[in-house]
């Protein structure tokens, strides 16, 4: 559960599991483990973790000797306290403690009882890369950066990530090595705040934008993406990048948060509106067509009527080509959930449906834009129902068109025949 660096978490420990002979089953219900990677961003996140986490034990009941542990950042921000909650828990282990899971596992085996290892104070662990675990993938995560220093007033995640640590380059280029060796095409570098990377030297030297040129010359690598960025930390020298580096896919995810700068301050986001709006406009400067994806908070304490009206001409203005939207949700220990007044819940309710609406319109006008263009796709499989095959164009929007040939991993040529709010319809072009 929760966003891609958990995803990566959660393939972390299962290169570790594979190593200790475990394999992966489709059904619970057969399992010898089970190990949910929880989220804590939202309490909807929260709720959804407990929900499963209930589900789980309830198969444990049925048998005995089926081990059960929690990890991510549920499991840092509750610790123990989540055997009270749940008595058929085994295992509870921190965001930095995924190299202490096979441990964990004997330790089980050896003495039974209950395990908890939550030390956030513990040095960041990256996965060391082995020899087929990512085999037949296209594409792949790598953490680079992982923490945050920002604090902004709403926001869980230095609580549970910690502060901001980076990744020498060496490591990510050898993973990334890797990777492509297994046949992964393309790699999205992941971080909290990824222009904060940083890996000494000056910024030139040791900057997100030299990792990214270095990364560009990796040989059978295709694509490169990142997210995410933080607008008070896009650089001048990142902007550029989308015009120097042939890889870079042309695609920022620049999480802008509210239109209204009486509430960006409250927020603690350290920018303003005209900021951001000089942020993409340099952009588009540099690549007209770059596509610009944003995220929204709705109801956050204290957005009047008139600041929601801002956010919403900020969309209009800007025409992103996709916004994740959320209604502000009260998390412990926030400076934003001390903050007063609250926006009702049926207000934030409301407010998030229009802006949904908003968006869905200028995406849809977007993606009509490119019917009748050849666009390169990278293929990445079959699609849902089967018959077609699915991609992504290098501005992230999913295309489905009809191919005999398997192509998977192939860079193809496809006209866009059809649009949706969610994807594109094309066909393959010989
Ligand atoms: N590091 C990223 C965001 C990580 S969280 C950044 O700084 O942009 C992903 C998104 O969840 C945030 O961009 C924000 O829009 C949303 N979010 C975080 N905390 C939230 C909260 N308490 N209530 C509602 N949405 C929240
Ligand atoms: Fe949370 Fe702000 Fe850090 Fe993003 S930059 S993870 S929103 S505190
Ligand atoms: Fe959720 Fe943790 Fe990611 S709180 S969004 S899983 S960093």
């Amino acid at each position: 559960m929760g966003c891609q660096m958990n995803e990566y978490d959660s393939d972390h420990v299962g290169r570790l599991l594979q190593a200790e002979d475990f394999k992966p089953s489709e059904d619970p219900s057969k399992a010898d483990l089970i190990l949910i990677n929880t989220c804590t961003v939202r309490d909807k996140a929260e709720q959804k973790a407990y929900s499963l986490l209930g589900r789980m034990m309830g198969l444990k009941k049925r048998s005995p000797d089926l081990l059960i542990g929690v990890m991510g950042c549920i499991a840092q921000q509750k610790g123990s306290a989540l055997f009270e909650r749940f008595p058929g828990l085994d295992f509870v282990i921190g965001t930095k403690e995924l190299e202490t899971v096979p441990r964990i596992l004997e330790k089980l085996a050896r003495e039974g009882g209950r395990v908890v290892a939550a030390d956030l104070t513990k040095p960041s662990v990256f996965p060391d890369t082995s020899p087929d675990y990512f085999k037949n993938r296209v594409k792949s995560f790598v953490t680079i950066m992982e923490g945050c220093n920002n604090f902004c007033s709403y926001c869980i995640v230095p609580y549970v990530r910690g502060r901001e640590v980076s990744r020498p380059p060496e490591e990510i280029i050898k993973e990334t090595k890797k990777l492509v060796e297994q046949g992964v095409k393309e790699v999205t570098l992941l971080g909290q705040n990824v222009n904060s990377y940083r890996s000494g030297g000056s910024q030139a030297e040791g900057g997100f934008s030299s990792l990214l040129r270095k990364l560009n010359k990796i040989e059978g690598l295709l694509r490169i993406r990142f997210t995410t960025s933080h607008p008070k930390d896009l650089s001048d020298d990142l902007i550029h990048c989308f015009k120097d580096l042939d890889k870079l896919c042309a695609h920022i995810h620049l999480p802008l948060q509210s239109g209204s700068n009486h509430v960006l301050n409250s927020m603690k986001r350290g920018y303003s509106e005209e900021h951001y709006l000089d942020l993409v406009e340099k952009l588009r400067r540099v690549d007209q067509d770059v596509a610009i994806t944003s995220d929204i908070i709705v109801g956050f304490p204290g957005e009047t009527e008139r600041d929601f009206e801002l956010t919403l001409g900020v969309i209009k203005k800007i025409e992103f080509d996709n916004i994740y939207s959320f209604k502000y949700s009260d998390r412990e220990g926030t400076l934003a959930s001390a903050m007063e007044p609250k926006v009702p819940f049926q207000d934030r309710a409301t407010r998030l449906q229009t802006l949904q609406n908003l968006q869905k319109g200028i995406t849809l006008n977007k993606n009509r834009k490119l019917v009748g263009q050849r666009i390169e796709v990278l293929v990445e499989g079959r699609s849902k129902r089967g018959n077609e095959l699915t991609g992504r164009t290098g501005s992230n929007k999913v295309v489905n068109f009809d191919c005999e040939s398997e192509l998977l991993g192939d860079l193809v040529k496809v006209r866009i025949n059809n649009a949706y709010p969610n994807s594109l319809k094309g066909e393959f072009v010989y």
